[in-house]
């Protein structure tokens, strides 16, 4: 197994975002949980259970685009037979948002609308909370879905952004929310996991370590697509796998050594734009109960 220093997020961002959570809970009527198809269970914030209480909640599968569509169809199982609302989407082309508004009507808030309808008021606004990790593509749904670019698309994980309310057509309003983070990580793997998609700065990470645990990852869950983009064996641990990549690229330093930094940053950009095909690093089955 590669080895790296842990990974560890800065708690005073965590303390701001739940307090924010908490303090405009009541304001809403369902809670927007905006995960990345390509790690649903990693990129779920530890504590959103414990923070949205019994509010109404919708998953959406945000960057399936780049997700394997078969994993994608078991997370949507999985997630429904917990008794979420649960949407896949591709934010940045719009692809799957159409079904959002009725996802919220006839599914999330129901019970709500079925209320408000047997008192005559279904006109009343909707009002929603979007929550999610950074990155994950919060403010690429809220310009799809507002058509419009009030949201800023920022890309530096860990950036808070001040509050929101942005108004919908039908009665749907949605509050934008800060990037949550999370106070500390009990699981590196999840950690890690979330620095594979960026999630996670990658000048605090060691970048070879990382590119090494992907590999390794990859080997167990994608075989094929190193096999297609990179003609390399796939047995064997993540840094034997990396200079593998890295000689069959031709990226050797005096010596004929063979530069992991440079194999460990091709590959890296290759899987987050998507060269290595359509990608999820965990399945439903693999999760602890
Ligand atoms: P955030 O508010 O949650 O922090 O996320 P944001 O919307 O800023 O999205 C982060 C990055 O992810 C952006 O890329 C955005 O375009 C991309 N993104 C969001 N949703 C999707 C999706 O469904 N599929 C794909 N493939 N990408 C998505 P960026 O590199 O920062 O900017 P750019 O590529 O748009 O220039």
């Amino acid at each position: 197994m590669a080895e790296m220093a842990s990974i560890q997020w800065f708690p005073g961002h965590m303390t701001k975002t739940r307090r924010m959570i908490q303090s405009n809970l009541s304001l809403v009527d369902g809670v927007v949980e905006i995960l990345d198809a390509r790690i649903p269970m990693s990129s779920r914030n530890p504590e959103m259970d414990r923070l949205v209480k019994n509010k109404p909640r919708m998953l959406l599968l945000n960057k399936s685009d780049m997700a394997d569509d078969s994993a994608t169809a078991k997370w949507i199982d999985f997630y429904k037979s917990k008794g979420f609302t649960v949407l896949k989407a591709d934010c940045k082309s719009g692809n799957g948002l159409k079904a959002f508004l009725p996802a919220v009507k006839n599914g999330m808030l129901k019970e709500l609308m079925d209320r408000r309808r047997e008192k005559g008021i279904e006109g009343a606004p909707l009002r929603l909370m979007i929550v999610g990790i950074p990155n994950v593509g919060k403010s690429s749904f809220i310009n799809r879905m507002s058509k419009s670019k009030k949201a800023k698309v920022e890309d530096r994980p860990g950036v808070t952004r001040t509050k929101q309310w942005i108004k919908l057509g039908d009665n749907v309003e949605m509050l934008d929310m800060p990037g949550v983070l999370w106070p500390k990580f009990e699981d590196q793997s999840v950690a890690r996991k979330l620095a594979f998609t960026g999630a996670v700065k990658d000048d605090i990470l060691d970048i070879e370590a990382l590119a090494a645990f992907l590999l390794e990852n990859l080997a167990q869950h994608s075989p094929k697509a190193l096999v297609d983009r990179y003609k390399i064996e796939t047995d064997g641990e993540g840094f034997e796998l990396l200079e593998r990549l890295g000689r069959k690229r031709g990226m050797l330093v005096s010596g004929g050594e063979v530069n992991t930094e440079r194999a460990a940053i091709t590959l890296l950009d290759e899987f987050r734009s998507g060269k290595l095909g359509k990608i999820t690093l965990e399945l439903p089955e693999e999760e602890k109960p």
